[in-house]
């Protein structure tokens, strides 16, 4: 029985990297705290240390208190469906939509995971560098051939590349505010994409999972308020309201026949996500007021950690650091840092390991797909300004 074969799908599937990272830096760090007094500076996660605002925690109270414990209706309920519209109109600037239109998901894994999963074994196509989840998991898991399109220096998109690799495929994935650079995507820039899917007949599937982290006053624009019939929206309440834990989300789309597709995956899988904590996302989406202070504070932290974090990253000559517009990860370019012979694995992990060896924690480019082996991703989701502030002259020590 050893060598039964199981879902070959499954058995690709990889756990994500920062987990190992994670458990590496645990083993690691008594033996660090003894060298030299100091804890590990964590880098590593995309984990947010704001609690849950108050008023959604309340919200659940009182669901259950109301006996709201019963399974859910199919595809989602009514409340929070019709609240994820009112907020398409009033973030997403997104009009048109009914609850034909959308189904809720636990978290934007579940949304992306079931996107993915209308395209099985088909060909799909993504930046790189791409979120690691994409790569590790949702690929293998539906079999997609998915192609790397690389960004450019500034991780900028070149169209000409972009095109040719959507020459046969089913879907394109976009990620904006995008994890790892923090690249916000520009509403031109979007609508560039969108007409490309267009012109290849293919699907978007945009995941839009940081679309309320963003900074210097800029706003996300959504491709959801674009008319293209066959965009996917994924969005998930884990980064704008700190519930990561909750595991709440939803799926947008014009084109009705996903919905009733994507209905029968979800009610397959979970049979829906857990009632009253839909009452309770109902009241994130819906009280405007107390989402937003409590999401601009948020973003006000983050962006002082950025700040801080960019100008500590950007007086170390030699490295190369774009300033995030959104989401809340650095992925500086340390090639500058590496010997010229150093190849293959040993390269890919060279940085990663003289930071460990420093007590810092971080995740190495490599996965993010092909093209930027030589980068390191820092979240500052986690960090307050002093750990940033030593983090940075671990950082520097090992740059000098
Ligand atoms: C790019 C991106 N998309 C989607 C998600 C999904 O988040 P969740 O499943 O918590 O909603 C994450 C989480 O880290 C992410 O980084």
């Amino acid at each position: 029985m050893t060598d039964y074969k199981f879902s070959e799908n499954l058995l690709n599937v990889r756990m994500s990297p920062i987990v190992s990272i994670s458990e590496e830096v645990r083993k690691l760090a008594p033996e660090f705290k003894a060298k030299t007094g100091k804890d590990f500076v964590l880098f590593q996660r995309g984990e947010i240390d704001f609690p849950t605002p108050k008023y959604i925690v309340d919200a659940a109270k009182n669901a259950l208190d109301k006996g709201l414990t019963k399974y859910p209706k199919s595809g989602g309920e009514d409340i929070f469906k019709e609240a994820i519209i009112n907020k398409l109109q009033y973030f997403n600037n997104a009009n048109g939509f009914d609850k034909d239109n959308i189904v809720c998901t636990y978290g934007g894994q579940e949304s992306l995971e079931l996107s993915f999963k209308l395209f099985e074994g088909k060909k799909g196509v993504g930046f790189a560098p791409c979120w690691s989840c994409v790569l590790e998991n949702f690929v293998p898991y539906c079999g997609t051939d998915f192609h790397q399109v690389p960004l450019g220096e500034d991780f900028s998109i070149d169209f000409d590349l972009l095109d040719r690799a959507l020459e046969g495929a089913s879907f394109f994935y976009l990620n904006t505010p995008q994890n790892p650079t923090g690249k916000l995507f520009t509403k031109e820039e979007v609508s560039a994409i969108v007409d490309l899917c267009a012109k290849h007949g293919a699907f978007l599937i945009s995941d839009e999972a940081y679309e309320a982290v963003v900074f210097d006053g800029e706003k996300h624009f959504s491709p959801t308020s674009l008319e293209y019939e066959n965009i996917i929206s994924t969005f998930t309440l884990s980064k704008t309201f700190s519930m990561t834990g909750w595991r709440l989300g939803y799926l947008v789309t014009r084109n009705k026949q996903i919905p009733q597709l994507l209905k029968l995956g979800n009610y397959t899988q979970t049979a829906g996500v857990t009632t009253f904590l839909q009452y309770a996302a109902a009241e994130a989406l819906n009280n405007k007021d107390e989402s937003k202070k409590a999401l601009n504070a948020m973003v006000t932290e983050y962006e002082k950690r950025r700040d801080l974090f960019y100008e500590g990253l950007s007086s170390i000559d030699g490295l190369g650091v774009t300033k995030p517009k959104g989401g809340f990860y650095f992925f500086p370019d340390f090639s500058n840092f590496i010997p010229k012979n150093i190849s293959g694995e040993e390269r890919k992990l060279y940085i990663y390991k003289l930071l460990l060896n420093e007590g810092v924690a971080s995740v190495y480019g490599s996965c993010f797909g092909n093209y930027f082996d030589d980068f390191i991703r820092f979240s500052f989701s986690t960090t307050p300004v002093e750990n940033i502030k030593e983090g940075l002259e671990r950082i520097k020590k090992i740059c000098a």
